[in-house]
């Protein structure tokens, strides 16, 4: 006998709301389909300024690019509220993994809008919270890595505020946390004494003793796994039983897109081991960009994951843990963990990523890291003086362009918002341009239009500050 439906389920398939979706894709589609790349329109550039302005004065300082989104786009293409169509490389930094627009996406956040509440929290969670503490849990342990438990939450900041609070209450009287040279870990208090950026705790009170060890050096080789190791040595002598953790990025993302060699990290979590210090891989920016799901994946580094936090382009952010760090009841809570749609369009993308070709060797992630090594090692070829690189792996992409110096990134940026192409920078001495693609969107033609535009802007740039042809 078939199972009373709740009414949920009868709604969803109400024939009115699947007529709404389709009609919806339609116009979607019909609307979407027409953005091209495009230049500002003149007759919005008033308003547009004056918006810009306005919103500059309410948050206290301006926007780092000129960015209102008028609300649609199509793939990496998005449109602004003055009438620009710019080519998205950067996706909020790695969130907009669908793109813009993605017709199945708003399918999806259909069913989202329908739902009883706008947001999910520590007393009401629908089944789709369920759901996607299975599909990550699934998707960590896919390996073998130790992984239990699953705690959602809104930003990865306070993925990893939890993460923090797990560890220190499983090491009771551990105050000390070791990281990276170069690690960045969030915008909470504790979070920027993590995040080895001086002008990001600026002003802050020293809340969390952080022990620094040496980032792989490529140019150093073995030389830098054995000084690193030496390092952690050290801290573990000098403070004995002090630390709670070890915080890793295994590709490290603000730092500027460095990674190491699996005996590199091995060795340091073989210390650890020995310390009994856990291990905390840090993966809000390369969960999902890497080739296989977690980093940790990628460089067989499954047995050392203590720990581990997700973000950005799963839409809702998790801690994930073992059962022998499971905290005690009162630790961890949230009113919001987060919003209908984010769960929702969270599950579809893990679905998406899990069964769609991502990962491997020959993965679309390592496809779209080829495509742009291609382009760059080419004009590297005519032009050495442009750009170093690449850096970073599978969908997270950096070069260095012309001196390495923040002023020489931040001028080609913004002459490449200009030239229609959004990225960012990432790191210090050098810093470099990263990109952070739509995995889900990105078209090989939308790689070569970026790169074409790229080479422009990079010489036209490198004319301009040396005052002759390039
Ligand atoms: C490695 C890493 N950890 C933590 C965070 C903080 O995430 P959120 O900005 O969502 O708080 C980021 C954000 O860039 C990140 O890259």
């Amino acid at each position: 006998m078939d199972q009373p439906k709740l009414t949920a389920e009868m709604l969803k398939a109400d024939p009115r709301v699947v007529e709404a979706k389709r009609l919806l894709r339609e116009a979607l589609a019909e609307h979407s389909e027409k953005l091209a790349r495009r230049d500002p329109l003149p007759e919005l550039q008033a308003d547009y300024e004056a918006a810009l302005s306005q919103f500059a004065d309410l948050r206290g300082n301006p926007l780092y690019y000129p960015f209102l989104g008028s609300g649609i786009g199509r793939g990496s293409l998005v449109e602004l509220a003055d009438g620009s169509v710019k080519y998205d490389m950067i996706s909020g930094i790695g969130v907009h993994v669908c793109g813009h627009s993605l017709p199945e996406l708003v399918d999806v956040l259909t069913d989202a809008a329908i739902e009883d509440t706008v947001m999910q929290g520590n007393l009401q969670q629908n089944r789709e919270s369920l759901e996607v503490c299975q599909r990550l849990v699934t998707l960590a342990r896919g390996q073998g890595a130790p992984i239990d438990h699953c705690f959602l939450t809104s930003s990865g900041a306070m993925a990893n505020e939890n993460a923090l609070k797990i560890l220190f209450q499983h090491r009771t009287g551990s105050h000390r946390i070791l990281a990276f040279d170069h690690a960045f870990a969030g915008r909470s208090i504790v979070l920027s004494q993590i995040t080895d950026r001086p002008r990001y705790r600026a002003g802050l009170p020293a809340t969390i003793p952080v022990d620094f060890v040496p980032f792989y050096n490529p140019d150093a080789g073995e030389e830098s796994q054995h000084d690193a190791v030496a390092a952690l040595r050290m801290y573990l002598t000098r403070y004995p039983g002090a630390h709670c953790g070890f915080i890793m990025e295994l590709v490290q993302g603000e730092g500027g897109y460095r990674t190491a060699p699996k005996s590199f990290f091995a060795a340091l979590c073989e210390e650890l081991r020995s310390a009994s210090v856990p291990i905390y891989f840090d993966e809000i920016q390369t969960f999902g960009r890497t080739l296989a799901p977690f980093a940790y994946q990628m460089l067989g580094l499954d047995q050392y994951a203590d720990i581990v936090t997700v973000g950005k382009m799963t839409q809702v952010c998790a801690t994930l843990f073992g059962g022998a760090m499971n905290p005690k009841p009162g630790l961890l809570s949230q009113t919001f963990t987060s919003s209908t749609t984010a769960l929702l369009a969270a599950k579809y993308i893990l679905d998406r990523l899990q069964h769609g070709g991502f990962y491997g060797p020959d993965g679309r992630n390592a496809q779209i890291h080829r495509r742009f090594c291609i382009r760059f090692e080419k004009l590297n070829q005519r032009h050495p003086e442009l750009i170093r690189g690449p850096f970073g792996v599978g969908g997270m992409v950096a070069l260095t362009a012309l001196d390495g110096s923040a002023a020489a990134a931040k001028r080609v940026l913004t002459e490449l918002f200009s030239a229609g192409v959004i990225a960012f920078a990432a790191g210090s001495d050098p810093t470099r341009i990263r990109f952070l693609p739509s995995l889900l969107a990105v078209s090989d033609d939308e790689i070569e239009a970026v790169c074409d535009i790229l080479e422009q802007t990079l010489l036209r740039s490198h004319q301009e500050s040396s005052g002759s042809p390039a």
